[in-house]
């Protein structure tokens, strides 16, 4: 075939992914014509393709560009941070493109509402900005686990459990796609802490990583077709994780069918010929020492050409095969599609916010306040995200006092002013001031002390209190148990005095926490009459606080982590973040940095989260799965059935309170014939539509095989579904059980079964 018949092909391929009823189907095509393209590609292409363009040649403001071939119409592809939205920095002077970004809630935030129709709209809203400027794939979701409070990344993860995970998850990854755009997976796998994150080595075994960390990637793959997968900084038993060939040819490719893209986090890695030949697509951001690399392993023999050949594949397969779904979105008018995304993002923030105590129902605020003392510097420099790639640089963000404004509530005059003389005087709007977000937060100063005379004084003009603590994670780093999961003195005292000097004249105290993980509750909350997490949520924050303390909005939040009542009781604080196994510094990315090597084992296997204190029956501050509403629902006529490809648990939920509110159901279940099991696991769940006082609605949770499947490590069996009597309980959270009913399952002990 000449060149040029190739181009005419080349084009008419691109031509007619478009077009639906061609009598070659474009699979077809594409396969014949990589074939040819592949024949045709120097070397050097070859190693261009595999390889990301690097940071000085990538157009401003995306985050990482591949190579573009054109004598073959073979384009770029551009990528673009997620999760919380597209990661832009449109401040800089040379940044052309016209969006400014929504900073949609944080992940965590998108999975307490655990309502997979609301994330799908988030998705789809993320998907149509970054078509807006022509990104091609998002970098996000993160399907990593909430294993321990400390985690720097948490914020941009859904939750400790892997079900939850991968079903949130998969939502995503659909909303994002749904417009053409395609979804990332990331961090593949057990990104679960950042110190060290380069040279960390995580220990897991088997069983353990397939049942709870990878269990959430491989529903998601299953499930939503991701475009893309990236794997992680750290190493897994002692490998890269993007040199690990079991992780990503036989698990990932082979055994769940994964067909995308596989490319590496930012640098990350020590060997691109490892990272090839183990079945890695791309390698981001790329440079000329990494094809350099490549160069010198081709002409060794380290890498064969068949192995580059397969990596190339894989990309030009992406490049030259736009998702479907592209064709079929048009782009929308941009000034309706930023005013659709800031409602969705009041919307989600609001309906991922986690009520956790309300005693005397102080909450909905009653028509008598008008005037609010707002203390802690988050009630006025708010957290709407985390720091580092994940955070959107948004145009605004209303912060909480803002909220209360625009509910048209006033506040303490006196408080106000001596807030305005202590907090730094940063534009409180800008979350672009840090460089796109990975430095350290200029308004992040320490609480201040009060004193009772300035409390009681400030009481006098007000006529209830909110108290905000907020804590700022980051990407890079891990939070500590002494700065973060605990409450600091001042901080402990500021919620004494205030809930004193409040509740001595009958007006409510109110704390808003404002942070990305659980933190230590039990030593201050009996003080207050009422908790609500907001997170980190998003450009709208301020706003949604107020949408639930006014009862615009019954709270249908639901924790998607435990809530421990000490850190130290749980089993994962053992060698969190790490310890050092050798004083000899080892390379951490190709030709670059040094750093010694450490290590986590995860002995606590799956004891993890609420599995950790359900095994252990430990007390806890506030279970997984915990939510308060504003209304209460019962539970009647729960049923369980085997149907041939799953388990349908079905019930009927009735509003029995005085308010309209949305219930969460959560199906957890375990095999009571199994002697070493002692605890039940989140199986499924569904949150319900909003239902009126007394109104009922009949919920079917369906639970795929898939879910009740253990992976069996001993004798080699893998997936399997084993026989027995498996208790089905229906539930407000893992520890608030309505009914349950126990129901035999035939199991499958085939011993054939894998992936
Ligand atoms: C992060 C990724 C991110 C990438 C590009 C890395 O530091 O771990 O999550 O997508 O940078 O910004």
């Amino acid at each position: 075939m000449t060149m040029k018949t190739l181009r005419q092909l080349t084009i008419v391929t691109l031509l007619c992914v478009f077009c639906n009823n061609n009598a070659k189907t474009s699979s077809d095509l594409m396969s014949y014509d990589l074939k040819e393209i592949l024949s045709n590609l120097s070397v050097q292409e070859k190693i261009e393709l595999v390889t990301g363009v690097g940071y000085e040649y990538s157009p401003k403001g995306m985050t990482g560009y591949t190579t573009s071939i054109e004598r073959f119409g073979i384009p770029h592809m551009a990528l673009l941070d997620g999760p919380q939205g597209i990661r832009i920095d449109w401040s800089k002077k040379d940044f052309n493109y016209s969006i400014r970004p929504t900073a949609f809630p944080t992940a965590t935030v998108l999975a307490s509402s655990w309502d997979e129709n609301l994330v799908f709209k988030v998705g789809e809203g993320i998907g149509k900005e970054a078509r807006h400027i022509y990104a091609d794939i998002i970098l996000g979701p993160g399907i990593n686990l909430q294993r321990n409070p400390l985690g720097g990344r948490n914020f941009e993860y859904y939750s400790e459990d892997p079900i939850l995970t991968g079903r949130i998850g998969s939502s995503m990854v659909q909303g994002i796609q749904s417009v053409g755009v395609g979804a990332t997976l990331k961090h593949f796998v057990a990104n679960n802490s950042e110190t060290n994150r380069a040279a960390l080595n995580i220990i897991v075994d088997e069983k353990t990583l397939r049942e709870l960390y990878l269990r959430g990637f491989k529903i998601a793959v299953q499930d939503s077709q991701p475009r893309a997968v990236m794997t992680a900084y750290n190493l897994l038993n002692g490998v890269h994780t993007s040199q690990d060939s079991k992780l990503i040819t036989q698990i990932l490719k082979k055994e769940w069918g994964f067909d995308g893209i596989v490319m590496t986090d930012w640098k990350s890695g020590t060997d691109p010929a490892k990272q090839i030949s183990a079945g890695v697509n791309l390698i981001m951001p790329g440079s000329s020492n990494d094809r350099a690399s490549i160069k010198k392993s081709l002409q060794s023999g380290k890498l064969r050409m068949e192995q580059l050949d397969r990596s190339v594949k894989e990309v030009l397969r992406a490049a030259l095969n736009p998702l479907p779904t592209l064709s079929s979105y048009k782009l929308s008018n941009k000034e309706n599609l930023l005013k659709n995304n800031r409602s969705l993002a009041r919307v989600a923030a609001a309906n991922g916010m986690v009520l956790l105590r309300n005693k005397g129902k102080k909450l909905p605020l009653k028509g008598n306040i008008s005037e609010i003392a707002f203390f802690g510097n988050g009630s006025y420099h708010s957290l709407i995200s985390g720091l580092g790639s994940g955070r959107v640089c948004s145009t605004y963000r209303v912060n909480i006092i803002e909220g209360a404004s625009n509910f048209s509530y006033g506040q303490s005059k006196l408080l106000e002013e001596i807030m305005r003389n202590y907090l730094p005087k940063s534009n409180p709007h800008s979350v672009c001031d840090y460089g796109g977000g990975f430095g350290q937060d200029p308004e992040l100063i320490d609480e201040r002390n009060f004193s009772e005379k300035e409390i009681g004084l400030i009481e006098r003009q007000s006529d209830a209190a909110i108290i905000t603590l907020r804590r700022l994670p980051g990407e890079g780093k891990d939070l500590s148990e002494e700065d973060h999961f605990e409450v600091s003195q001042t901080e402990r005292s500021l919620v004494r005095s205030v809930s004193e000097i409040y509740r001595n004249k009958k007006k409510p105290v109110i704390v808003i926490l404002n942070v990305p993980a659980p933190i230590e509750t039990e030593s201050w909350a009996d003080f207050v009459d009422a908790i609500l997490v907001s997170w980190l949520g998003g450009q709208e924050m301020g706003n949604a606080v107020f949408d639930i303390l006014t009862g615009k909005q019954n709270p249908s939040g639901h924790l998607t982590a435990s809530w421990p009542k000490k850190y130290s009781e749980l089993q994962s604080a053992h060698g969190f973040p790490g310890i050092v196994t050798s004083e000899k510094l080892i390379p951490i990315f190709a030709g670059g940095d040094m750093a010694k090597p450490t290590k986590i084992e995860y002995l606590e296997q799956d004891a993890v989260g609420y599995r950790d204190i359900l095994q252990s029956q430990k007390s806890v501050a506030y279970p997984f799965g915990f939510g308060l509403h504003y209304t209460e629902f019962e539970l009647s006529n729960m049923n369980v059935k085997q149907r041939p490809h799953n388990v349908e648990v079905s019930m009927t939920i009735t509003n029995t309170g005085e308010v309209s509110g949305a219930d969460v159901i959560q199906v957890y279940s375990v095999n009571s014939d199994k002697d070493d099991v002692k605890y039940r696991e989140l199986k499924g769940f569904r949150k319900t539509d909003i239902l009126s006082p007394k109104q009922s609605a009949d919920v079917t949770v369906t639970i795929p095989y898939r879910e009740l499947e253990i992976f069996d490590n001993d004798n080699g069996c893998g997936w399997m579904l084993e026989q027995g009597s498996y208790q089905f309980f229906a539930a407000h959270s893992s520890q608030h059980i309505m009914s349950s009913q126990i129901i035999e399952l035939k199991g499958d002990h085939s011993c054939e079964k894998n992936g």
